[in-house]
């Protein structure tokens, strides 16, 4: 890899500005255009020219982003939980939501995703990873959520067999899990999708980097989609969630501890982005018609 002088001359001048014009340089330089224009593809062959770049300036910049933004929000419909976020989620952002089992996380992703259409005629999508889509459907007709087929899909892209008896390799579990939310969201033109649990499919990934890459494409792709999403995390540990909880924007926990002679369950919003939300402990209970929240701390 050989530059002579006037090359390095040549690319003193490209420096300054890339879109010097060749007649310039080759004035300058004192040679012809067609030398310039050879030794410019030489340059780039050899990989010293790697890329000719745009500097924007500052100041169109910061009048763009001086436009008021308003964040949009996505009502849950959820009795109690809208009014401590105010008014709800953050559009097209990715909320992790943690707990122990029996705590109400698939209630709470079956009422925003039935809320979703009945009031607000937002189309949903469940990736149902565990519980079959049967009992998916009987579960909330128990809570008196009939699921309209037509604007609420309910995907269950492997079995939990294949997930956790069979090795399937990653490859192919990520591509088939990939293919079938994006196939969910386009087939009802899903606003909303909730993934039950997340768990499952993560904790196939042993290794941290590639977990970490997964749960960061698969949050870009559902905003990049402008879905308003729920991933549901089975929470035995808290620590356990800690790259997720860092990768999503909103992260809530539903819990339960003893209350006397009974189990009292309580919700907390962890973070939530660009919202000032509630710091508090909300009292919540789970009967026929589905969750019920507490304002009070
Ligand atoms: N139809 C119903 N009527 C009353 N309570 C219900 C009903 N369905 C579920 N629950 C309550 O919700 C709990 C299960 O919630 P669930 O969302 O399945 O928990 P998780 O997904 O966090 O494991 C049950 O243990 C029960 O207390
Ligand atoms: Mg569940």
């Amino acid at each position: 890899m050989s530059i002579d002088d006037i090359d390095s001359k040549l690319l003193e001048i490209l420096k300054k500005d890339s879109r010097t014009p060749a007649s310039k340089i080759a004035d300058e330089l004192g040679i012809s255009r067609m030398t310039v224009k050879n030794r410019m593809k030489r340059l780039e062959d050899l990989g010293i020219i790697r890329q000719y770049t745009v500097t924007l300036g500052v100041k169109p910049l910061v009048s763009a982003a001086a436009q008021p933004r308003k964040v949009e929000r996505v009502k849950s419909g959820i009795p109690g939980f809208d009014e401590l976020c105010e008014g709800g989620l953050p559009k097209a952002t990715t909320t992790l939501l943690m707990g122990p089992p029996g705590a109400g996380k698939t209630v709470f992703g079956l009422q925003f995703l039935y809320y979703g259409y009945k009031k607000y005629n937002e189309p949903g999508a469940l990736i149902a990873l565990q519980d079959s889509p049967e009992d998916l459907l009987t579960f909330a007709s128990a809570l008196g959520m009939d699921l309209d087929m037509n604007k609420i899909i309910i995907m269950s892209p492997f079995s939990p067999d294949t997930m956790i008896r069979e090795r399937a390799d990653f490859e192919t579990l990520t591509i088939n899990f990939e293919k079938a939310v994006e196939e969910a969201i386009i087939q009802v033109g899903a606003e909303r999708v909730v993934i039950d649990p997340i768990s499952i499919f993560l904790s196939r990934f042993e290794d941290i980097y590639t977990r970490r890459r997964e749960i960061y494409l698969l949050n870009n792709f559902l905003r990049s989609r402008g879905c308003t999403s729920i991933l549901i995390a089975e929470n035995y540990n808290q620590t356990e969630y800690v790259l997720e909880s860092y990768v999503a924007q909103n992260v809530i926990i539903m819990r339960y501890g003893i209350d006397g002679n009974h189990r009292k369950k309580e919700l907390e919003i962890l973070k939530m982005f660009a919202t000032d939300h509630s710091r508090g402990l909300h009292p919540f209970w789970i009967t026929k018609n589905g969750l019920n929240i507490e304002p009070s701390t």
